[in-house]
């Protein structure tokens, strides 16, 4: 993590909605040197997270606050900013999302990252909960034993159907059942809509794991060719359109203030000039393994590991492409790799093109930006 050398500043972590502190405990003993901050709403997660407290320079500082408090940015253990933020499992809960959304863009660095984990609209709850009211039941509020048993039975009849495990869903903890299953509010959007949310709060899209899986189950250039033009968000949304995922695990950062910088950071795939300068860098995939191929002048297999998306994956891919693979080290330019290699000599980058677009939103290959910017 970056920030964690002697020589440098402490980085700064929250963690929103921090529950009973598992997640700042984790962070906080995998990075001793990070400043590690939890809040949650819940008095009773709060006390709970604090008893954990080994003591030690190294344990997180634990903080009743509500996320929708317009005053949450000027408390004072909140008063320094933050260089990472996670919130996994609040914002689709809150009862005011665009000031939970605001006050998280409020307490990051400019530079600062937020991850978001929010329910989607492939959601179970979002066939669930309207069938409750088939059942004279109310989907806001678990009302005692009852309605928890038949909310696990229809969880249990879902699972059956939608071929899950047995289980999976309908044996979680009654706190999951009462507030995922049943709660007054569970908001399932579809990614577009989130991302219409962060937007407005000020908050700019990076990436989601939903999408990486997405692109990296449809490497193949002959279908990806109609998506080029789309920008980095659409492209997660038009995945999601089509999938409707259960979960999105967004990464968001401040909005640049100046629009004409919004998309420094993408590569526009679908002008193969303004292409040529960005510099491809592979960067998941174990690089020594990519030495080891050999490209000919036919289509290759290689095998790549790309953690968290793909695990292990065997990917047929052109000549070209390998060539490039093997010299993206974000040094390089697209236009230098084509000039330097003699296998790329007589080979037309927008041949490439679909196959770079798709390892791009796979989180396979980086374009950094060229390098005068
Ligand atoms: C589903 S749990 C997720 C906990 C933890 N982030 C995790 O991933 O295990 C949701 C947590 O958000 C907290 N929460 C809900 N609304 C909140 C709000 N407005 N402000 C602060 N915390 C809130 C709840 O008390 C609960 O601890």
């Amino acid at each position: 993590m970056p920030g964690t050398s002697p020589d440098r500043p402490p980085i700064r972590v929250l963690v929103a909605g921090c529950g009973t502190g598992a997640e700042a405990y984790a962070i906080a003993s995998a990075f001793p040197r990070a400043q590690v901050v939890g809040i949650d709403f819940s008095a009773r997660s709060i006390a709970i997270a604090r008893s954990c407290s080994k003591s030690g320079a190294a344990a997180p500082q634990f903080a009743e606050a509500d996320l929708c408090d317009p005053t949450l940015p000027q408390q004072a253990i909140l008063r320094k900013r933050f260089d990472f933020i996670s919130c996994q499992g609040v914002a689709s809960y809150v009862p005011d999302v665009d000031a939970a959304l605001s006050n998280l863009r409020k307490l990051l660095t400019p530079k600062g990252m937020l991850y978001l984990g929010v329910n989607g609209a492939g959601h179970h709850s979002v066939r669930i909960r309207p069938l409750f009211r088939a059942l004279g039941m109310d989907p806001t509020a678990m009302s005692d034993e009852r309605s928890e048993a038949t909310g696990r039975d229809v969880l249990r009849m879902y699972e059956i159907l939608t071929r899950r495990r047995e289980g999976e869903l309908s044996d979680e903890s009654p706190s999951y059942i009462a507030n995922d299953v049943f709660g007054p509010i569970n908001r399932c959007l579809p990614l577009g809509d989130w991302l219409a949310l962060a937007g407005k709060a000020g908050l700019e899209y990076r990436g989601n794991l939903g999408t990486a899986r997405f692109a990296g189950a449809l490497l193949r250039p002959e279908l990806l060719a109609s998506l080029l033009g789309l920008k980095r968000a659409e492209v997660a949304a038009f995945f999601d359109g089509m999938i409707s995922d259960v979960f999105h695990s967004l990464v968001l950062t401040p909005g640049e203030a100046k629009k004409k910088k919004e998309r420094a950071g993408e590569p526009d795939f679908a002008d193969a000039t303004a292409l040529m300068p960005w510099r491809p860098l592979v960067t998941l995939w174990d690089r020594t393994e990519l030495e080891g191929v050999t490209p000919v002048e036919r289509p290759v297999a290689i095998s790549l590991t790309i953690p968290g998306v793909l695990r292990r994956a065997t990917l047929e891919c052109r000549f070209e492409i390998v060539e490039i693979l093997r010299l993206a080290d974000g040094k390089r330019s697209l236009a230098e790799i084509y000039k330097s290699s003699p296998l790329l000599a007589a080979a037309r980058v927008e041949s490439a093109i679909p196959s770079l677009f798709g390892l791009y939103h796979s989180n396979a290959l980086q374009f950094l930006p060229p390098a005068s910017r």
